[in-house]
């Protein structure tokens, strides 16, 4: 797998899978790893994929949790985790994916200066991605970014329009 692809990008909860396909077409030598478990959006990146004749995506149609924990090390140049489901109430934070115990894996799987990108449009879930981060600081460095040139999802895109902002954190692994 590795070999024949110039990177390889894994997408966590692509959603309906607008920013899966503009990868796939942006990358077309990548091979773009696409986890959801939402059947409906899986539906609609399948559709996209016959209507553009994409052919570098592979998708993944359960917990990404699952995937991670049994892939080899240091495969992923990229991840894009893009408005990661906010679980608003605090008796659900817990449930939130962004959390210490799954950046150490994701940093497993991730090469020698790999990247996250990982963008939500809830203040209270941004403050507590950025303590997770620090907390994971052996193996990231990070900063905010901007979205500026980036793909505005269809969640990032309804963030705007009700005028609350997206955070953005761009994460490097460190990996001698
Ligand atoms: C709020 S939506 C954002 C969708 C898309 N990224 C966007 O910005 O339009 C979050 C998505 O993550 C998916 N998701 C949540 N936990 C997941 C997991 N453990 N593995 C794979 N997908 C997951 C959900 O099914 C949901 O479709």
């Amino acid at each position: 797998m590795a070999e024949s692809h110039e990177k390889i990008i894994l997408e966590i909860g692509f959603g309906n899978g607008e920013n899966t396909s503009f990868l796939a077409a942006k990358n077309p030598n990548a091979l773009i790893i696409a986890s959801e478990v939402y059947l409906s959006g899986i539906g609609s990146l399948l559709n996209s994929i016959a209507q553009n004749s994409l052919n570098n995506i592979k998708i993944y149609d359960d917990d990404v949790r699952e995937l991670i924990l049994n892939l080899p090390k240091n495969i992923f140049d990229e991840v894009y985790i893009i408005c990661p489901d906010p679980w608003p109430k605090a008796r659900h934070h817990k449930r939130r994916l962004i959390k210490h115990d799954f950046l150490k894996i994701l940093a497993k799987v991730l090469k020698k200066d790999g990247t996250v990108y990982i963008s939500t449009d809830w203040e209270n879930y941004a403050e507590s991605i950025e303590e997770e981060i620090a907390n994971t600081k052996e193996h990231f460095s990070f900063q905010q970014i901007s979205n500026d040139g980036m793909f505005i999802t269809r969640f990032q895109q309804r963030a705007i329009n009700e005028g609350r902002s997206i955070h953005t954190f761009l994460l490097k692994v460190l990996k001698k």
